[in-house]
Formats: C-alpha cells, structure tokens, sequence
C-alpha cells in the first residue's frame, strides 16, 4: 500500500505535498515523510514515526522549501514502522530521494549485490535498493530518466516511483508499474500522486500512466515514456470532483457520518438507474444487456467486505434469477486453476478499485475464457474500472474510514440491480420487477429507521467493553451478515470475533461457549428461524450468553443471558442489507468504549494495493 505523492512548480511546493499526504492517509498511516530539493540545490528531508499529522507538527517546527518534492505515508510490508524505515528514502552523497509504493520481489538479492559492493544500509526496506541502484546508474549516466529506467528493468514486483535528483531541480520522475499512480497538470506545474483525490485542492486534470510507463516531468514539460523508452501520448481526463470530501459534517467519525450517510448513499445509487419500476440495464455498461442475455453463470471475486457482498448476491443470483453462482476471496483465485463454464460472466467487486488481488483476479479472468468482465466499484477512475469491460459505480461517494460501511450497503444494492437485470433474461417476470424496484425504493426510509436504534445499541455495547472473544451466528443470505459484522467488530474495536453458520456451532465451536463468550445473531423471521432458535437454546443451555437483532414478529424474547433489540424489519430480500446496519453501530459503539482508533484502526489501510 502506502501513498506517494510528489510535484514539481514554481512555488514551494511542501503545503501541497503535505496536504496530499491528509489525503492519502487511508493507504497507510505508519509513518511519513517529505523531500524537497531548493534553489541552492540541496535536498532536505523531513520524516517521523506515526501519522501524517506528526509530520506536519514536526513540519511547523522545521519547515521544508523547495520547488521539487516528494512524500510519502506508509504501510509497513518489509520492516517495521520506524522513523529508519519512513520514505523518502536517499542514497549515497544525499544525491537522490525517492518515494515508492508496492513491493520489490527481488530485493534481497539486489541488497546482497549492493552489500557487497560497499553499500551500507539505513533501513529494513525494499525500497532502499532501488535508490541505490539509480546512484549507481547516475555514475555512469548522470540523468535521472535514464539512471531510473535502468533500475526499474531490474526491478521484480510491483511499483509506483517518485524520483528527485539534487543535481537536477525542477525535474521529477515518475514509473508505474502495478501500483496506482496518476499525474495531475496544473497551469505551469505538475503533480504525481496514488490518486487523484491527493491532488483535487490543486488540480481537476489528470493523466492516468498506463503499466510500464515512465514520466519525465518538468514544470512545464511532461514527457511520458512506455516500457521499452518509446514516447507515448496518454490522454488527459478533466475531473469534477470536489476537494472537501473529508470533511466529518459534525459527526465524531468518519464511519459514524458513513453509517449515517447509507440512505443517501443508497438513494443516489438507485437515482437514473431504475425507471418506471424497472432497472436500467445499460447503466451496467455499453451493450450490456446483449451480455446478460447471454449468461449461464457467474463468478464473482472480491476481498474483504466486499467479498461478504458477494456472498450474499450468490444467494440472491440463484435464489431470484436462478443463475448459477460462484463466489471466490481474489487472493485464492488469482493463484489456482479453476474452469470456466461456458458463458460465464465475471464479476468484481470493490470499493477502492484498487485492491491487488482483486485486480491481479481480474487480469487472470480476463486471459480465462470469460464472455465478459464487470466490476463493481466506487471509484470512477480507478485501474479495476479502467480494464474491466462492463462497469456499475456504486456513487457512494469518498468512504474515508478504513471499515467499510456505506460502500458494502451500495455495493448490495448494485448487486441487487444486477441479479434484476439478469433474472429479466431467465424468467423473472416484470410483476417481480416492480415488486423488488419498489422494495429497492423503500431502502433509505428503512435504513433511516434502523439508524435510530443508536442509542439501544449504544448500550448494548457496553457489554462488550471487557471481552476478548465474540461469536457471530447467522444462517443463509444472512451468514455473510454475519461474517461482516464480525469483520467490523475484529477491524475496529481489536476482539477477537468469527461467525459461523448457525447450524454448524455443534460440530465444534459449541465447545466455546461460556459466559464469557457474546454470540450475537440476526433472527430474521424467515424460513430458517426456527432452526436458528434452536439453534440459540444450543448457547443458552451451555451458559452463553444471547445478544439478538430480531424483527418484532421472530417472537423472541428477552430472558436472563438473552438481550433483544427489535428491529422491525420487514423479511424481504432486502433484509440482509438492513441487518447489516446495527451490527456496523455495535461495532462502532464498542470500538469508541474501548477508545479505539475508529476511522485509522492499527496494521490497516483503506486500499490494500500490495498481495
Ligand atoms: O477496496 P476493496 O473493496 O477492494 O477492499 C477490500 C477490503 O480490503 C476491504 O473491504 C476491507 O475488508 C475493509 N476494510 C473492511 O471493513
């Protein structure tokens, strides 16, 4: 992971770098730090242990000026978070600094060969060999275009690169390669950063670098070269993204102003998309209702929460559009060889679109004989977008805190359209269309309910504070409710929780159970819940004890050991996105008990961008 960002201009550009890293802070948040290179030549660095904000207060103490910089925040992958460690990193003589975000597969071996001839290191990382190895290309090519392309094609892994020479101010150098990375034009300047939202406070225009590129970058010359030095033509996007995106609108957090923003998110999602009670299939892409017509299966691949999403969109696939349907985390798919029956659609979900595995997923099916590629995603400009055929935007705007909330909830509700959108060619009849339009509608009214169990569930929490271990039991489409509730309450407030089918505690984690052991469980009213109550006498009977969201009509009673908060939800096909709200506020009330870190939690980033 990690965010790099980076300008070349005729002011100093250390404020613009500084607020770029604010921006960037989702990719990593272990430490930071900043280069610049100033009129007399000389490079001066600034770097810290911790977050962005520790670099601005150590920043305010010792300024930094200069018309070239970079800076960086950082996600440990190779050594720990230290201030040795934080990039830039400089080599030899302090002739170059250099920011990099990605993994270098092959640095041990470029360390040992470095080693050996006489270099000393100042770090535990990868990114330490590549300044090196532009130092030593600099001595027999003293230009920094040239001394970097040398390096990157001995270079095995995945890069973004910010390069500055102090012999060579006013210049920059930029390669992709498997990391994100965007140049944004300003009027007499140029900006480098891991996205463009870094950039908005100074730019709306932006060059996306294609793999293998290598920018050369002045103030007011930009030349981008593809992987082999041949001068290539990237075209430019002109944004409209509006820069004060992070703002928290009065709300502590920023997951508490997510969670609440879900009825709008969920309202802006379904604007232009749904019409005269029917969805709008194109708005899946060019041509994409010929495709759906065309589709046997699916296979869906994602990480994390919006892995949970298509676990629960599997459910809907073949329960409502009797389509079958295949769900797989990216990171196991991407390295296994698996079949592809014919006329099978591919599908990718997340938030960022930026996810390694994910994209690293796509690449594979896209060489798998699949009839086409879709992703669903929130990002518009992201790589995943960018190099899949067919495209839904979840529109859930920014989501700044590392646990996802209102981008699982719109990711639910795309999925939703698509399994319409689909069933439409397999039998799903236009009554059954309006029907789920129409449940699709009452959506926001129904989240704005929910969200005003708060305060119940506020309380609730506090009986977590003290407990190190949380189960988490849900059956059918809501077992992926279940495991996203556990993934929120592990994420953010640090205990241990895993949820499990409810029909398989017997077969080993009933063992578990004892009154220190919180299960919580979503009792829909469904065909399932009377297994599921037995399910829960299971707990009861051994000491466990009960914490249940019910509808009012699953007749589930408080008694001693038992806590019920009735949510009053309606059992339709939409109820896994809506039982999916309290457990997001439990997990956020219990994190903010325990004084957690709620938008930032420790060892996280919001885009995973490496394996
Ligand atoms: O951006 P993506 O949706 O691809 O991210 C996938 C996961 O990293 C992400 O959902 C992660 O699990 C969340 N932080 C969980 O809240």
């Amino acid at each position: 992971m990690c965010g790099i960002v980076g300008a070349v201009a005729q002011r100093n550009v250390s404020p613009i770098l500084l607020e770029g890293l604010k921006r960037l802070e989702y990719r990593g948040y272990d430490s930071a730090g900043l280069a610049v290179i100033d009129q007399a030549k000389s490079l001066q660095r600034i770097r810290v242990q911790g977050k962005v904000g520790a670099l601005l207060k150590k920043h305010q103490a010792t300024p930094l000026n200069g018309n070239t910089g970079i800076a960086h925040t950082r996600w440990a992958t190779h050594g720990k978070p230290s201030t040795n460690n934080a990039h830039p990193h400089i080599c030899r003589d302090d002739q170059v600094a250099l920011v990099h975000n990605g993994i270098i597969e092959n640095h041990e071996q470029l360390r040992e060969q470095q080693g050996a001839s006489g270099f000393k290191f100042n770090s535990e990382t990868d990114t330490e060999t590549v300044v090196n190895g532009i130092y030593v290309a600099l001595q027999t090519n003293p230009d920094l275009l040239h001394a970097t392309f040398a390096t990157i094609k001995q270079l095995q892994g995945a890069y973004a690169l910010g390069v500055i020479n102090k012999s060579e101010p006013g210049r920059l150098i930029a390669a992709k390669n498997g990391s994100p990375l965007v140049i944004g034009v300003g009027i007499g300047e140029y900006f480098i950063a891991s996205d463009v939202f870094a950039l908005l406070p100074v730019t709306q225009q932006f060059i996306f670098l294609e793999e293998g590129d290598i920018a050369d970058i002045r103030c007011t010359d930009l030349t981008i070269y593809n992987a082999e030095l041949k001068i290539v033509e990237r075209p430019l996007n002109v944004l409209e993204l509006t820069p004060d995106v992070a703002d928290k609108a009065g709300y502590k957090h920023h997951m508490l102003k997510e969670i609440f923003f879900q009825p709008n998110a969920i309202a802006e999602l379904l604007e232009n998309r749904i019409s005269d009670g029917q969805v709008i299939s194109s708005e899946f892409g060019h041509g994409a209702d010929a495709i759906f017509a065309q589709v046997h299966s699916l296979k869906i691949v994602a990480c994390g929460t919006s892995y949970h999403a298509g676990l629960i969109a599997a459910h809907w696939m073949e329960e409502i559009a009797q389509i079958s349907c295949q769900i797989e985390i990216a990171s196991e798919y991407r390295y296994r060889k698996s079949v592809v029956p014919d006329n099978t659609l591919f599908v990718s979900i997340s938030q960022s679109g930026e996810t390694a595995d994910t994209l690293a997923a796509l690449q594979q099916a896209k060489k798998s004989g699949f009839l086409s590629t879709l992703a669903i995603c929130n990002v518009a400009e992201s790589s995943l977008t960018r190099a899949s055929d067919l495209v839904f935007l979840t529109h859930a705007g920014p989501e700044i805190g590392v646990a996802s909330t209102k981008a699982f909830t719109t990711q639910l509700v795309a999925l939703f359209l698509l399994v319409i959108a689909i069933g439409k060619h397999n039998g799903l009849s236009n009554k059954q269309e309006n029907m789920f339009v129409k449940q699709l509608e009452s959506l926001p009214a129904r989240v704005n309910q929910l969200l005003l169990h708060k305060d119940d569930i506020e309380t609730m929490a506090k009986e977590f504070a003290d407990k190190h271990h949380a189960l988490f039991l849900g059956r059918g489409s809501f077992l992926p409710v279940a495991m996203e509730g556990a993934l929120k309450l592990k994420e953010i407030s640090y205990i241990h929780a895993e949820a499990y089918a409810a029909g398989e505690l017997k077969h080993g984690p009933l063992a578990l159970i004892d009154d220190d052991m919180p299960v919580i469980a979503v009792a829909p009213n469904n065909n399932l819940l009377e297994k599921l109550k037995s399910n829960l006498q299971e707990v009861k009977a051994r000491g466990g004890k009960l914490y249940l969201f019910a509808d009012e009509t699953s007749a589930v009673e408080p008694a001693e050991g038992v806590y019920v908060i009735n949510i009053n939800v309606v059992c339709d096909f939409m109820a896994p996105i809506l039982y999916t709200i309290p457990l997001q506020l439990l997990a956020y009330h219990v994190a903010v008990i325990k004084g957690a870190d709620i938008d930032q939690p420790r060892n996280l980033a919001k885009s995973v961008t490496v394996e």
